[in-house]
């Protein structure tokens, strides 16, 4: 055990955290939450880091994805079973690309609180507190629902649970089945608009009736039924993160009961600050925002902060620096890791980087902008010869109109029609399973060209 403690964050500089101004409501919630039931489990986080041990080997691929910000106005069955849905057929189309599991990673049960660029926003004149998540203030635009309240935070621990569950159950309980998902994805592939995805889809259909054909077959074999799904968030709100903090008692070390990932927000990493300092003594998996003003020496710094034992699974380096700019970044950074010696996952977030205001005035992201990175992401590393790991995504399983384009286009005009994200603008179910299908496309390219130079 180390002498690290859960609240040392407090002595080092904070930001992008609320000022509440009741002191005394604030501690009344956080005794109640430290004497809540963890979210999870140390044995969870620690297979979750066996997984993403093998992702950093390119033995795995990380799927991680869901909301920017959860809501708690959203918070619905089906909202939870479609996003769970799109992610494991996104999941199953990943594994054919690229011939290994694929690790699934929700932005959910817990992604409630959400860094600024600005700490106020006006509109008509008049200016606010920015709104930061429904675990912190409302988004109302009004005095009274901008200004932080603690009691939120009970709220969101009681959504994520309610979250968590549902997941769980949809994880073991038959929906996950392969068939199942890929019946659905079919679905997809059958519409006119996306038939350049049909001649994949067949495959994997034709690879599904080999399986059944030679004994196969779901009731004999659970694994085809049930998979691991896991839970992340960014750990933004440390009031909330340590009074979920356990101690577990087999490996003697802290858990961060709230997820079984968390992450260190781009704006929030700096060495010696209240975040990386809170990240620094938690067994958990650890992602780690990398964007453009990312120094060397500073991914140094935190990568010797972070994991000092260079635990392979520990820490996820999530680029995530804009189209046409990863080449000017990505490889100063792959560059840094190799001189260390050190063991990441290198995983792209596509999303942002890409955020542009469009004509009609929305907050999107041009669908052509997020796949643009991610092939930018795949030829820097095959250059570099080094794992592209995983990919992040804000995404939904609902038909959202938040990011443009995509095969059922949403165009600059359509934003309006139901764009419902409480922040970022997510990737609605189609455009998440073309990416997944382009992504495949870039992995099984890269398998091959594997291939191609081991035999020569
Ligand atoms: C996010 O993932 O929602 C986010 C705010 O990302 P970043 O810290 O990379 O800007
Ligand atoms: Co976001």
């Amino acid at each position: 055990m180390t002498d690290w403690n859960k609240s040392d964050w407090r002595n080092k500089p904070r930001v992008q955290m609320p000022d509440y101004t009741d002191a005394a409501a604030l501690a009344a919630v956080e005794e109640k939450l430290s004497s809540y039931p963890p979210l999870v489990f140390a044995g969870e986080a620690r297979r979750l880091r066996a997984e993403l041990a093998d992702v950093s080997r390119g033995d795995a691929f990380l799927l991680q994805g869901g909301d920017c910000a959860e809501s708690f106005a959203a918070f619905q069955a089906d909202a939870i079973r479609d996003t769970f849905k799109v992610m494991l057929q996104m999941a199953m189309v990943l594994t054919y690309g690229a011939k290994v599991p694929v690790v699934k990673v929700g932005r959910m049960a817990g992604q409630f609180a959400k860094p600024r660029s600005a700490p106020t926003e006006t509109v008509n004149g008049q200016e606010l507190p920015s709104y930061r998540g429904d675990i912190i203030n409302d988004l109302d635009f009004t005095p009274e629902a901008r200004i932080p309240n603690p009691e939120k935070m009970l709220q969101a621990y009681t959504q994520a649970a309610g979250t968590l569950n549902l997941l769980r159950a949809f994880s073991t309980g038959g929906y996950a089945d392969v068939h199942q998902v890929h019946g659905w994805t079919l679905g997809f592939t059958g519409a006119p608009e996306a038939e350049k995805y049909r001649a994949m889809a067949e495959r994997i259909s034709d690879t599904l009736d080999f399986m059944q054909a030679a004994g196969l077959t779901t009731e004999t074999n659970h694994e085809l039924q049930t998979v691991n799904f896991y839970t992340s968030h960014e750990a933004l709100l440390l009031e909330y993160e340590e009074a979920l903090t356990r101690l577990d008692s087999t490996s003697g070390k802290w858990l961060a009961g709230s997820g079984h990932m968390i992450w260190i927000g781009d704006r929030t990493r700096q060495p010696d600050g209240a975040h990386v300092e809170y990240a620094s003594g938690v067994q958990n998996p650890i992602g780690l925002k990398c964007g453009p003003t990312m120094t060397t020496g500073h991914l140094k710094a935190l990568m010797a902060k972070l994991n000092p034992e260079n635990e392979a699974g520990r820490l996820t380096l999530i680029a995530r620096f804009g189209a046409g700019t990863v080449g000017e970044h990505l490889p100063r950074l792959i560059r840094a890791v190799e001189e260390e010696g050190a063991n990441v996952v290198w995983s792209c977030d596509p999303m942002h980087g890409n955020t542009i205001k469009s004509s009609s005035g929305y907050k999107t992201r041009p669908f052509d902008s997020v796949l643009r990175e991610v092939r930018e992401f795949f030829a820097v590393h095959n250059a570099e010869g080094t794992v592209p790991g995983g990919v992040h995504v804000e995404m939904t399983g609902a038909d959202v109109t938040e990011c443009t384009g995509g095969v059922r286009a949403v165009t600059d005009e359509n934003l309006s029609d139901r764009y419902h994200t409480a922040c970022d603008p997510r990737l609605n179910a189609s455009q998440s399973l073309e990416l997944a299908f382009l992504i495949a496309e870039e992995l099984s390219a890269r398998r091959d060209g594997v291939k191609t130079a081991q035999s020569a």
